[in-house]
């Protein structure tokens, strides 16, 4: 045994064994990978608070065990899963990318009134569910719940619009709803998702959907592309078809679920996105916004489709899709996936040519998209690089061998090639195991013999052939 010591867990409840000693987290039978499900990562180890935004207090009061259960609605997305997660991130960001969108970073938190004015106070988003808090100065301020406002307010703030335009900028990061948790619906949820911002052309509605779908596609998702368009806020166009449907909805109220009668006066739209049957029924016979769409918003709508054709996305039009954030204008769309069960929509988008002026900025067009990372890994996202990147495990035999395991890995590294070695004094069957564990392809073995003879023996673990590899020539042999 090492005198190093070994990493302690704050619990009385699992003292942690050495991992060669325990059929736990570091014996040779691996865990079946736990799928990210937050939903009851709570509820398992404590029950969720009156309130619903975590686990229960220790009623005893101090001092009691630390609550190790993370709040209701969030999870820790541990490994091997959390290989499959960054896999996920860098390839969207890297597809983004060969389109031109390049990366950008925004605070967590944002000035309350960035969602009140962008994403409007009648969303249910803005209304129900945002995590809002005063800071010690008492400042407004709010876990971003998305982050098209936030972009948008980064472009106006530095005046990225002046620059070149379209700006196009893509994010991967989490967003923090305090919605009923679900499977696929979390109150800290990631998105990827990318933004083009300054154009009017039908071209990059198109070329924006186009992104999304590949990447879709390339993370192995099937998904199917909903399309329909929401026209502007004018009186020839959706503001006027507004009147109808409120109409409408008035003269059919009784028909409606009571849940949706005051959707009448405070957005009347959302009723199309009602889950209630009885609201569904009238909805079939409600006027719809695409027979009622100026003749600018058709032109544009009967273009995006026209470019979607050439480009081989096929999409179902749907003209009861109206979206849940009160900046959308025109292109609305969204990526549904099978075998989610009701949380099915794996992204979401559209136009927002008002969103800018809503934050107090100039006119500046914009359109994008935000995909769920949470629902994609759920409905299967694969890839190959979604493992661990250690190439070889450096057995040390003896203690004189450690210091030469070290300096092997770090040179291995330094040559790009991953590796690991044993940290806590491990016989070297032990060791053998561990290597095993590390996901590795390759034992990378040094004692007394190899360092006299400047060689290393490699076992490759997979076929178990052994052979002797002089130490500068490793680095080749090891390159794949
Ligand atoms: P959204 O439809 O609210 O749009 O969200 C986009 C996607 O994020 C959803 O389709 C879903 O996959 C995922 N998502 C949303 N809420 C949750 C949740 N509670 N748990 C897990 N996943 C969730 C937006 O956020 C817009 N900002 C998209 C956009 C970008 N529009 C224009 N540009």
């Amino acid at each position: 045994m090492s005198d190093q010591p070994v990493p302690a867990e704050s619990t009385e409840r699992a003292p942690r064994k050495r991992p060669d000693q325990t059929g736990g987290p570091g014996s040779s039978q691996p865990t079946e990978p736990r799928p990210h499900d937050p939903t009851d990562a709570a509820a398992a180890i404590a029950p969720p608070a009156e309130d619903g935004t975590g686990g229960a207090p220790n009623p005893a009061g101090p001092p009691g065990p630390t609550e190790l259960a993370p709040p209701r609605g969030t999870g820790d997305v541990l490994p091997p899963e959390s290989w499959r997660w960054q896999a996920a991130t860098r390839l969207a960001m890297d597809s983004f990318a060969t389109a031109g969108y390049a990366p950008i970073e925004t605070p967590i938190f944002e000035h309350t009134e960035v969602f009140e004015r962008g994403v409007g106070v009648g969303s249910e988003v803005v209304g129900k569910e945002m995590y809002t808090f005063s800071d010690r100065g008492g400042r407004s301020l709010t876990l971003r719940p998305e982050l098209t406002a936030p972009v948008m307010r980064a472009v106006l703030g530095h005046n990225l619009h002046r620059a070149r335009l379209p700006v196009k900028l893509a994010y991967a990061g989490p967003m923090f709803r305090q919605e009923r948790p679900q499977k696929g619906r979390y109150r800290q949820f990631s998105q990827v998702g990318i933004e083009a911002i300054g154009s009017m052309s039908p071209a990059i509605d198109a070329e924006v959907i186009e992104v999304g779908d590949r990447y879709l596609r390339d993370a192995g998702v099937e998904p199917t592309l909903l399309l329909n368009s929401i026209g502007h806020l004018d009186p020839g166009c959706r503001t006027g078809y507004l009147k109808l449907l409120t109409e409408y909805l008035v003269a059919n109220r009784s028909a409606l679920a009571p849940v949706d009668i005051e959707r009448i006066s405070l957005n009347p739209l959302r009723t199309f996105d009602s889950k209630e049957s009885r609201t569904i029924e009238v909805m079939r016979r409600a006027p719809m916004i695409t027979d009622h769409l100026c003749d600018d918003c058709r032109n544009h709508f009967d273009a995006v489709q026209s470019h979607l054709t050439k480009l081989d996305v096929s999409y179902t039009l749907d003209p009861h899709l109206v979206r849940g954030l009160d900046y959308y204008t025109r292109t609305a769309f969204e990526f549904t996936a099978g075998g989610l069960g009701s949380q099915n929509a794996v992204g979401g988008g559209g136009r927002y040519d008002g969103l800018a002026e809503s934050l107090g900025g100039q006119h500046l067009p914009g359109i994008g998209f935000a995909l769920g990372l949470d629902r994609i890994l759920l409905s299967g996202f694969q890839t190959k690089d979604q493992s661990s990147p250690v190439a070889a495990y450096v057995v040390a035999i003896g203690s004189a061998a450690v210091e030469q395991a070290l300096a092997i890995a770090t040179h291995l590294r330094a040559a790009g090639i991953g590796a690991d070695l044993d940290f806590l004094d491990r016989s070297v069957k032990s060791q053998m195991k561990d290597a095993a564990r590390s996901g590795g392809r390759w034992a990378v073995i040094v004692g007394d013999e190899e360092i006299a003879g400047n060689n290393v023996t490699l076992k490759d673990l997979g076929t178990g052939e052994q052979e002797t590899v002089a130490r500068d020539k490793l680095e080749d042999r090891l390159k794949p």
